[in-house]
């Protein structure tokens, strides 16, 4: 169902070091208010096994062990946003994946304290959105905009 969306979708993970320290809501309302559609939202915890199924790509690189711990550490919310151009347009929302070098006002740059610890994930491209998406949710727990009354 979700795969006519290609484009139109972006997984989001607001990531256990900002759930930690209650920027849920405020990373939320400054993705409403950049023109984002909420489509899906839990909040959830990875388990190792998961998160390593998730991060997969990275399996090869010296962070990998580092990252699947943080990442199974505590709860983390996951989001799928809607909007044209999302992929794009929030990776610019979010700033650069080491929070040094994210813009003034990107969400890494108000809320992110390390390049591990860097807040929120986004997906980097339009293929990978969709199998992100389908990692944390069903068809059935997607309600995009285009569906609503
Ligand atoms: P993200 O792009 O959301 O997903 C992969 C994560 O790996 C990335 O965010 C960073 O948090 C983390 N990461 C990337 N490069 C490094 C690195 N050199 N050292 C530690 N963590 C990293």
């Amino acid at each position: 169902m979700i795969d006519r969306m290609f484009g139109k979708i972006t997984l989001s993970i607001i990531k256990p070091d900002a759930v930690q320290k209650e920027y849920v809501i405020p990373i939320l309302c400054k993705i409403i208010h950049a023109g984002f559609h909420i489509a899906a939202l839990k909040m959830t915890e990875l388990s190792k096994k998961s998160a390593k199924k998730f991060y997969a790509e990275h399996k090869n690189k010296l962070f990998f062990e580092s990252l699947i711990r943080f990442m199974s550490s505590g709860p983390i919310v996951s989001v799928i946003l809607e909007k044209e151009n999302a992929v794009k347009d929030f990776r610019i929302l979010i700033g650069e994946t080491n929070p040094v070098y994210a813009k003034k006002g990107t969400i890494r740059n108000l809320y992110a304290s390390s390049l591990e610890k860097n807040a929120i994930h986004g997906s980097d491209n339009n293929q990978n959105a969709l199998k992100e998406c389908l990692f944390y949710f069903s068809n059935r727990e997607i309600f995009l905009k285009e569906n609503f009354c």
